[in-house]
């Protein structure tokens, strides 16, 4: 019997310098404005993304498959709103981490400790974060949003 051929599912995890305002609300109308139009397009490519900001750096993590995610990715690459664009991990994996085709999470008092204890920018700073914590972290705040909404239950 023929194995079944299904196609190749991949993450990317790339991290970036934002070029955003630097006060408080018009970054974050910048950020939503990413937002809104990201995760359209994502619903469209069946892709799923978690992005963090922490101070001045971005660091996106795009699951789907091969062509959606390189698609994507090099028009991310293109996008004047951030620049000096790292890729950290390329790789494929056997199912996704992330449920939402676009979710965003901002260093800020709500997610202070968590973003604290991963303490990834002096690893930003030297540019080289590790894929593995990164991952780590994208998931422990997936994981707590997911908590708060009552649905944890769905991904234990
Ligand atoms: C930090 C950052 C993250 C982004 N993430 C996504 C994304 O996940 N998906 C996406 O389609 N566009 C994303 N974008 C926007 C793209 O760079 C680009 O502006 C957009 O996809 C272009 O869409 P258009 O071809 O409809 O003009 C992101 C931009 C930035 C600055």
């Amino acid at each position: 019997m023929r194995p079944n051929k299904r196609t190749s599912l991949l993450h990317l995890i790339y991290f970036s310098r934002l070029n955003l305002p630097a006060e408080i609300p018009a970054r974050n109308r910048a950020i939503e404005d990413i937002a809104r139009h990201a995760q359209k397009k994502n619903e469209f490519s069946v892709i799923t993304s978690f992005l963090m900001v922490d101070q001045n750096f971005a660091v996106q993590i795009l699951e789907g498959e091969r062509t959606s995610v390189t698609d994507t990715f090099n028009r991310i690459v293109r996008d004047s709103r951030h620049r000096d664009v790292h890729i950290v991990e390329w790789r494929e994996i056997a199912k996704r981490d992330f449920v939402h085709s676009f979710t965003t999470s901002v260093r800020g008092p709500a997610s202070e400790a968590v973003f604290a204890k991963a303490n990834l920018l002096p690893s930003f700073q030297r540019g080289t974060p590790k894929g593995s914590a990164i991952l780590a972290l994208a998931q422990q705040l997936q994981a707590e949003s997911m908590t708060k909404q009552g649905i944890e239950h769905l991904f234990v």
